[in-house]
């Protein structure tokens, strides 16, 4: 391993860095509105029913596979598998850049909601008008700003190493997003909406989910606890030989659903409460964590005046410890296959994401070629929705696909056995191992093959 790696600084280092990966705009953006999309309940239990099957495996073998290499995933493949494994490794790396150049303006959005609720606590809410997130969406050099300073903030968090900066922020404001999350959710239960929320959260219907929503429930499933790409290899490098890598995995999943289901209610119960957000969000629901939020804050909840400005934020906060995980993939390859210093392994990996970011930034009204550019159909235009479909629904799915594979069937087993296994007195393994190794070999793969050629085989392409 590189002496130029960072290693996480405290015991606990793994579950922050791995819960801060996994919970980003994933849970408190595009959940909510894919959710919506697909009318709810019988999405949520897909989505739920991937996260067990798939996600939990998925994530486990990942960490098994970095704390065992110590190396990032194109490197931990070779060593663990050969040189052809390897291009699973490669696979994440392009995924990574991918996602990151389309996550990057989203999470620019965050500073521009920042600085509107610091005018709204000072001069008083105006809800608002229909149209005018479109507006700002629409406004390429905006998008092109907040994305680069997006970047730049995840670059230069990276470039002196993540145990001082990220590390430690997160560990205090991340608890704090959890707090003012469940004090938001307590709030909304008091209002009129909230039983058509739950309703629409909780009651499937699977007459109502789309053919499409089963592909993008896996998909998201993936995003949003940052696998199939190598993210959880990356940092399962770092982790502790001593630490449960079933319980700590465990943990992370149950934490970003938690989250993601808490948003929903959230969002949900105030759309379904007050008519005049329901309009602001009807041309946009891709707006909704930008747009009901702060309208909840600032005419509901008691002391909003004074949360919303924090809780943008620590959504922020969230979103930067999500890019993070996603540019130190393609860092610390640079830094250990070039050999490249990490200030210039940074340099390179920012400035080539953001090369896709400015196509993403011109994609949402500014540039029309950018915004019809189309190949998965209607609700997907622009090259900003393309790639996020692309890399949700199609990169990590297969790059996840691949690593069941991997482990399940070609890895060394006695690896498993190390990392997650333990013998009893009789010889003979325990529980654990015996249903993780069911799960990697048989239930996640077919699962992840199962909704890959229903869907290519299907009429449904979206
Ligand atoms: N999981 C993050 C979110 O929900 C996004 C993310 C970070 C990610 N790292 C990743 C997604 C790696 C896929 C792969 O916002």
């Amino acid at each position: 391993m590189s002496q130029n790696r960072e290693q996480w600084g405290s015991r606990v280092g793994f579950i922050l860095a791995a819960s801060g990966s996994a919970i980003g705009l994933g849970n408190l953006w595009k959940f909510p509105y894919i959710t919506w999309h697909n009318n709810g309940g019988a999405f949520v239990i897909v989505y739920l029913i991937a996260v067990i099957l798939i996600g939990w495996p998925i994530m486990t073998a990942e960490i098994l596979i970095g704390r065992k290499s110590q190396k990032n995933p194109v490197l931990a493949f070779d060593e663990l598998g050969g040189s052809n494994w390897s291009l699973i490794g490669w696979l994440g790396v392009l995924t990574g850049l991918v996602i990151l150049g389309y996550y990057a303006v989203i999470a620019g959005w965050t500073i521009t909601s920042f600085i509107s609720c610091m005018n709204w606590s000072m001069n008083g809410y105006t809800a608002p008008e229909e149209g005018a997130f479109g507006e700002f969406i629409g406004n390429g050099k905006l998008q092109l700003l907040l994305s680069f300073i997006f970047l730049a903030l995840t670059a230069g968090v990276i470039s002196k190493g993540i145990k001082k900066g990220i590390e430690r922020a997160t560990k205090i404001l991340m608890p704090i997003l959890f707090l003012i999350i469940v004090y938001m959710v307590i709030m909304a239960l008091g209002l009129p909406g909230r039983n058509e929320a739950f309703s629409f959260i909780f009651s499937p219907d699977f007459s109502n989910l789309p053919p499409s929503g089963i592909l993008e429930a896996v998909g998201h499933a993936f995003f949003t606890l940052s696998l199939g790409m190598g993210a959880m290899i990356t940092y399962g490098s770092y982790m502790d030989k001593k630490e449960s890598i079933f319980k700590n995995a465990a943990l992370v999943v149950i934490l970003d659903t938690v989250l993601a289901i808490a948003a929903c209610v959230i969002m949900y119960t105030i759309i379904f409460s007050v008519p005049s957000v329901k309009d602001s969000i009807s041309g946009s629901t891709v707006g909704m964590l930008f747009i009901t939020l702060p309208n909840l804050l600032y005419t509901e909840i008691p002391f909003g005046t004074i949360l919303a400005p924090v809780f943008y934020i620590l959504v922020g906060f969230a979103a930067l410890s999500s890019t993070i995980s996603l540019l130190e993939v393609i860092v610390s390859l640079l830094i250990d296959k070039m050999k490249m210093s990490r200030q210039k392994a940074t340099l390179i990996g920012a400035g080539t994401t953001y090369v896709i970011s400015i196509f993403c930034a011109l994609s949402l009204g500014a540039v029309d070629a950018l915004s019809s550019f189309s190949i998965f159909g209607p609700g997907k235009e622009g090259v900003l929705s393309t790639l996020d479909h692309l890399a949700s629904n199609w990169m990590l799915p297969v790059g996840g696909l691949f690593i069941t594979i991997f482990v399940g069937w070609f890895m060394d087993q006695k690896i498993i056995q190390d990392e997650v296994g333990k013998f009893n007195d009789d010889g003979s393994v325990n529980f654990t191992y015996n249903m993780f190794k069911f799960f990697i070999r048989f239930i996640a793969p077919v699962a992840i093959l199962a909704v890959i050629i229903s869907v290519i085989f299907g009429k449904d392409f979206s």
